[in-house]
């Protein structure tokens, strides 16, 4: 399967922060935020990776991540001309995506947990699109998914204004290749975009929208305004330094997935050293855990 990041936008909801620097450029505590998701997907498995941006950031993203050969994957760059919603990824992505399934991620989502491997190992859909549900307490600023007893789907909406549950939809979608028919088929919404709650309407109304609830070992954060990038960055620090392990580390995902050998990842910290993030990677070597299959 593949998978795109979706990095494009204004991020005007952080300006003057974001200005001059994509918002998923800036730091969530001690790495770019697009770090994160990029781990996000390795874990999902994926390993050919299409990153859109705005037209004037994408050489900026090129001079952080290049092909991802160095990660063991490759990396290619669209960009959005206009920011005209998230399912416009499909259509910008269409070559990209080819005639088989695709995973979609937000690149200001930041997921963690033991189970989220797990739950994304069930989610590559045959036929049909995958989401996930994570409850939250105020759920009027993003999709709004209600299930009924046994789990399944029942209505979903955009940042309504009486959610009809707690179950908010997370910026992580896989589907099948309908997809981009479907993204052709939308008429932009009242704000003006291509909503992926449209596309994942769409499939509910076939029958083929499938939801994972994530159990409460999974965190979710969206770092698109102040308070939540705060938030995330003071997460991602006190899981870091009070387990000594790092979140959204991709050269440490890419070397526990076997993407990369132990000299790669030696190779990668060498630059870094003086610094904690190399130091990290070094002691990834010398805990002696050797390029396990392991998903953290
Ligand atoms: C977007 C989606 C929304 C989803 C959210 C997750 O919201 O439109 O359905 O729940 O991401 O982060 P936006 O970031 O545009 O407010």
């Amino acid at each position: 399967m593949r998978g795109i990041i979706l990095a494009g936008g204004t991020g005007s909801r952080l300006w003057p922060a974001t200005k001059a620097v994509s918002k998923q450029l800036i730091p969530v505590f001690d790495k770019p935020m697009i770090y994160y998701p990029l781990s996000t997907l390795l874990m999902a498995g994926v390993s050919e990776v299409l990153i859109i941006t705005a037209p004037s950031s994408q050489e900026q993203f090129q001079r952080l991540l290049g092909s991802g050969h160095h990660l063991g994957i490759d990396i290619e760059y669209a960009v959005q001309n206009h920011p005209g919603g998230l399912a416009q990824a499909f259509l910008v992505g269409e070559k990209f995506i080819g005639d088989g399934p695709v995973a979609l991620i937000l690149g200001d989502n930041i997921f963690h947990g033991p189970g989220l491997a797990r739950h994304m190992a069930h989610s590559t859909p045959v036929k049909g699109g995958h989401i996930f549900a994570c409850v939250v307490p105020q759920p009027q600023p993003y999709a709004v998914i209600e299930l009924d007893g046994g789990g399944n789907p029942v209505s979903l909406e955009e940042k309504p204004g009486h959610p009809r549950s707690h179950y908010a939809v997370p910026g992580l979608y896989f589907y099948d290749n309908q997809v981009i028919d479907i993204a052709r088929s939308l008429t932009p919404s009242p704000r003006g975009e291509l909503e992926i709650t449209d596309v994942n309407t769409s499939y509910l109304e076939r029958g083929e929208l499938h939801v994972t609830v994530f159990d409460r070992d999974t965190a979710w954060m969206d770092a698109g305004t102040f308070a939540a990038l705060t938030h995330a960055s003071e997460f991602v620090r006190g899981v870091e330094e009070r387990q000594g392990i790092k979140i959204g580390c991709v050269e440490e995902t890419a070397w526990r997935l076997g993407r990369i050998d132990d000299d790669q990842l030696a190779r990668l910290a060498a630059p870094l050293t003086g610094n904690g993030y190399g130091e990290y990677l070094l002691s990834l070597l010398d805990r002696g855990e050797g390029s396990i299959r392991a998903h953290q």
